[in-house]
């Protein structure tokens, strides 16, 4: 299956070249299959430096799966208010409480039986069986696809049918190679744990594409696996893994108003089945690209009637390929709001709820007393 060299050849060099060189990362401490699965899931399309403060923080205050289970939404909404993508930390939840229902609280052991749990795909599922428990099942992630793609020149698409078929079987044969290999450990004085060649080759692959094997400009003189790589062979290097191009990314433009009364602030939050689901933000609403007078024009697509408008300027972020400007208003409301537009909270609570990435920044600026 994996074309020459051998499987074992690319195998030992992956493992030695990790063994010596593998980040200390807190996840890499431990073979505690929870906090595994913890750190896989936020580093689903979060990158690991951005993760490391919100895994230990989340340790500290979750450190098992009961904890898990029981803690409060508002609270689990709180440890993940960042990192975004707000299903994974829903997902995971529900997966503790299966945990706790069906497994006596002990991840399961069986591919299959993490296959059931909600927001355990594939990857999530192999990632844990080989990492935590030593199990040869494969994983291919973003980083894994551009290593593999280049190590064997393999062109098309990594998302067709095909082409990511092809990306398993060859991670398969690799961290079977891996199994059969005499075990690894690691350096003496080391804090690292390693369950095993499986734990080490999967996340060799990872390690490789994050560090060495990257995007833009691969560090090819680095790589352990230089003298075998196709597309490094034939000067290809850039033109592996073939993605889709990415769409072109729309512009949107939103109004937010910061209503205060007394101590009260005006603050909503945000329905079940939209992006950001469950997090709080201030009333807001998109407008037209190219208006004009555009606090009133926010004001009326909210329905709210205000006064004393003042700026706190402009906010931009981006949520998958868009682009979003949002401009910012304090203002007094005239009149009553309407039930949609809100409800008032006291500005020494807001600290405890979990605003969505772009509003907790408006929350620093216009409501600085709000974080003590
Ligand atoms: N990305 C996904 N899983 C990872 C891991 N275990 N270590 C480092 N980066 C990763």
């Amino acid at each position: 299956m994996v074309p020459p060299p051998s499987a074992r050849v690319l195998t030992r060099r992956l493992l030695t070249w990790f063994r010596a060189g593998a980040r200390d990362l807190p996840w890499r401490r431990t073979l505690d299959p929870y906090a595994i699965w913890i750190s896989e899931i936020m580093l689903q399309q979060t990158q690991v430096k951005t993760v490391i403060p919100y895994y230990d923080r989340w340790m500290k205050v979750l450190p098992d799966i009961t904890a898990l289970a029981n803690v409060s939404p508002e609270r689990l909404h709180k440890l993940w208010e960042g990192l975004g993508y707000y299903t994974r930390v829903r997902n995971l939840q529900q997966a503790a409480r299966l945990v706790v229902a069906q497994h006596g609280g002990k991840v399961p052991l069986e591919f299959d039986a993490l296959l059931e749990l909600p927001g355990i795909g594939r990857y999530t599922a192999g990632a844990i069986s080989s990492i935590a428990f030593n199990q040869p099942q494969p994983i291919v992630d973003g980083n894994v696809v551009r290593v593999l793609a280049r190590l064997f020149a393999i062109s098309g698409n990594p998302k067709d049918r095909r082409v990511n078929n092809r990306l398993w079987t060859l991670a398969t044969s690799l961290v079977e190679a891996a199994h059969a290999l005499k075990p690894i450990t690691v350096p003496s004085g080391s804090p690292l744990k390693l369950a095993g060649n499986c734990s080490a080759l999967n996340q060799a692959l990872m390690e490789l594409g994050a560090t060495v094997c990257t995007p833009t400009t691969p560090r090819c003189a680095a790589c352990p696996l230089r003298s075998c790589c196709s597309a490094h062979k034939s000067n290809r290097v850039q033109c592996y893994p073939d993605n889709d191009r990415r769409p072109r990314a729309t512009s949107r433009r939103f109004v937010a108003f910061v209503i205060r009364r007394g101590d009260r602030v005006l603050i909503r939050q945000r329905p079940a089945g939209v992006v950001n689901a469950h997090l709080w933000e201030f009333p807001n609403a998109e407008i037209a690209p190219d208006g004009t007078n555009v606090s009133a024009a926010g004001a009326k697509a909210i329905g709210i009637a205000t006064c004393d408008v003042r700026s706190l300027g402009v906010i931009k972020h981006s949520i998958t390929r868009y682009r979003i400007s949002m401009e910012c208003f304090a203002a007094t409301l005239r009149g009553r709001p309407p039930r949609d537009a809100g409800c008032w909270r006291p500005v020494d609570q807001l600290a405890q709820l979990a605003f969505t990435s772009a509003h907790q920044r408006l929350l620093a600026r216009a409501v600085p007393e709000s974080s003590g």
